[in-house]
């Protein structure tokens, strides 16, 4: 039997990419929040992007500067994840607070985070705003990830241990990996 769900709880069902937390600032300001609903947008050119609530501190540093660096974490981190997504960088820096290490980008003005596995800079390419939120798109421009997490070709997902939300404090965590022919 297949139940009906509300639309607006429709999200649900696809929420759980890897929650990544985004990085923004223009050089004298700089925050961090979890932005679950960050993406790939192409590959060539490399483009993301990612959905931010109007009027967040992440939505104003967007606004002032554009750049964004999408820092991919794991399990040990899901706790200061969900603390960084219940407080707001206007008021408190999140990297003190919740102890993230800042450390500096080599093409963007906002820090990456030390304590994540990988992170991509991205320079701003256009934004669009709709009902509530903005739809930001960068292109990337610079990417690391930890040796040890890398195949040489993907993320190695059963080491990297990626949260992929599902609600409120809920994730599922990324630590089996299938090959089908
Ligand atoms: C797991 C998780 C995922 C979230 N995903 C998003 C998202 O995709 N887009 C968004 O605008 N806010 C999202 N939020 C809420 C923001 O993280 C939160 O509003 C933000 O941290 C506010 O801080 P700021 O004012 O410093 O930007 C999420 C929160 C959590 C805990």
């Amino acid at each position: 039997m297949r139940i009906e769900i509300a639309p607006e709880e429709s999200y649900h069902l696809i929420n759980h990419g890897p929650c990544n937390l985004l990085t923004t600032g223009d050089g004298a300001r700089r925050n961090v929040a979890p932005i679950n609903w960050t993406m790939p947008l192409n590959n060539d050119p490399p483009l993301m992007l990612t959905v931010v609530e109007e009027g967040i501190f992440t939505d104003t540093l967007l606004r002032a500067n554009g750049e964004f660096v999408i820092n991919v974490v794991g399990e040990p981190l899901a706790a200061k994840v969900l603390v960084c997504g219940r407080s707001h960088g206007s008021e408190t820096d999140k990297f003190e607070t919740v102890g993230l290490t800042p450390a500096a980008s080599k093409k963007v003005k906002p820090p990456y985070l030390k304590e994540s596995l990988a992170h991509i800079e991205c320079q701003p390419v256009n934004r669009h705003p709709y009902d509530g939120v903005t739809i930001y798109v960068g292109r990337v421009v610079h990417a690391e990830v930890e040796e040890a997490f890398w195949t040489g070709k993907t993320l190695d997902a059963e080491k990297a241990k990626t949260i992929h939300h599902l609600s409120g404090g809920t994730f599922a965590v990324s630590d089996r990996v299938i090959r089908v022919r």
